[in-house]
């Protein structure tokens, strides 16, 4: 089969490599019918996450159909079509127990495309299948199901949930990738005064105004303090949302917070960030960093499946598997190609 092959840091290549088998007998092979790509992988093409070696198979997302179990899978069946999502979990562990896939213990959590051979490929083997993947519901086309094998639970869980954003709150969401957008919907469900994003390209900072954000910053030439300021009494954000994963985007977060309100990490970081306890220990400010676990996965299906949360907004361009180095262009250049999510379809 072919798959997308990481070969060190800025180099990649889409080639033949032997199809997945049954490893374990909790395993599925499904075939892959759309992916996408995350900043996360972009992250790994930097080299950020070294655990990624080379010649793995990246991508964490996907929709596809069972085409093999396991003996011991129980309720997942050859045909069903299936949402992948990046948490696999082990549904045994002391952190599984809590919801907490994320920090699986017995071989799951973040693992596709990062410990193991990932999505974007034509076929994935998917661990732990009962626990690890949800049913496509009827009625529901691959790419919207496919938003929520990571975007949307990350930002809601770990940016909103995380952030505890409160009626009438000003969220501050730096970063307005697919990542800070979709905690813009997280946010709105939660019915927020404002809403303001902050991003150095102007096409994502249109697209925030399209999800629902009030007030746009680009921070390239504006002064992001000032203007939150000035929403808030001279008070800060009760909530600000880092969804870049660079120290710039972080710190700027501690200095949009107002006084006991959260910081919500949920960019992935390679580089060491300064935390300026020197400000920061008077002002009962909370932060929080997290990794998704995707316990809120069947909530934001009913969301979906109810068109409260019209996740096909995100997809900005499709393309075959197999121009997946073109798709990998196009995201990599959103500021030019005002990319969103970029679909992959069998
Ligand atoms: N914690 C988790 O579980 C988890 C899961 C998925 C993704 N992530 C991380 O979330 C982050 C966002 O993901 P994405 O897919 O939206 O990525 P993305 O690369 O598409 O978007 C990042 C956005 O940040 C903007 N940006 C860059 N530098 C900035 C700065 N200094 N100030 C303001 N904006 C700036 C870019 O213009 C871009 O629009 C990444 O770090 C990704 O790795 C974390
Ligand atoms: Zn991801
Ligand atoms: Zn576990």
């Amino acid at each position: 089969m072919k798959a997308l092959v990481y070969e060190g840091p800025g180099s990649k290549s889409w080639k033949d490599v032997p199809e997945p088998s049954i490893r374990d007998d909790t395993d599925a092979i499904v075939r892959v019918d759309a992916t996408t790509i995350c900043g996360t992988d972009l992250h790994i093409l930097k080299g950020d996450v070294p655990e990624v070696t080379t010649g793995r198979i990246l991508g964490h997302e996907a929709v596809g159909t069972v085409v093999e179990v396991g003996a011991g899978v129980k309720s997942v069946a050859v045909g069903d079509r299936v949402l992948v999502s990046c948490i696999s979990s082990c549904g045994r562990c002391r952190f599984c127990r809590e919801g907490r896939y994320g920090q699986c213990l017995g071989g799951g959590g973040w693992i596709l495309g990062h410990l193991i051979d990932g999505t974007q490929a034509e076929l994935v083997r998917v661990p732990f299948a009962d626990t690890s993947t949800y049913p496509v519901p009827p009625d529901t086309d691959d790419e919207e199901i496919l938003m929520l094998a990571d975007i949307l639970p990350t930002s809601y869980e770990v940016g909103t949930l995380n952030g505890k954003v409160q009626p009438g709150d000003t969220v501050v969401v730096v970063g307005a990738g697919p990542i800070g957008l979709s905690a813009i919907l997280g946010a709105k469900l939660f019915s927020p005064g404002h809403v303001v994003a902050v991003d150095l390209a102007d096409a994502r900072l249109d697209a925030a105004k399209r999800f629902g954000a009030d007030v746009t910053i680009n921070n390239g030439h504006e002064d992001a303090v000032a203007v939150v300021q000035a929403l808030t009494d001279g008070l800060g954000a009760d909530v600000a949302i880092e969804a870049v994963g660079v120290p710039e985007s972080f710190e700027l977060c501690t200095e949009l917070v107002r006084p006991g309100g959260h910081v919500a990490n949920i960019g992935v970081h390679g580089q060491p960030v300064t935390l300026h306890l020197e400000s920061l220990w008077i002002r009962d400010v909370t932060i929080t960093t997290g990794l998704v676990d995707t316990y809120s996965t069947p909530t934001l299906l009913r969301l979906v499946t109810s068109r409260q949360i019209e996740a096909d907004k995100f997809v900005s361009h499709r393309f075959n598997l197999q121009q997946i180095d073109e798709a990998y262009d196009v995201f990599s250049r959103a500021s030019d190609t005002g990319a969103l999510k970029v679909v992959l379809s069998r």
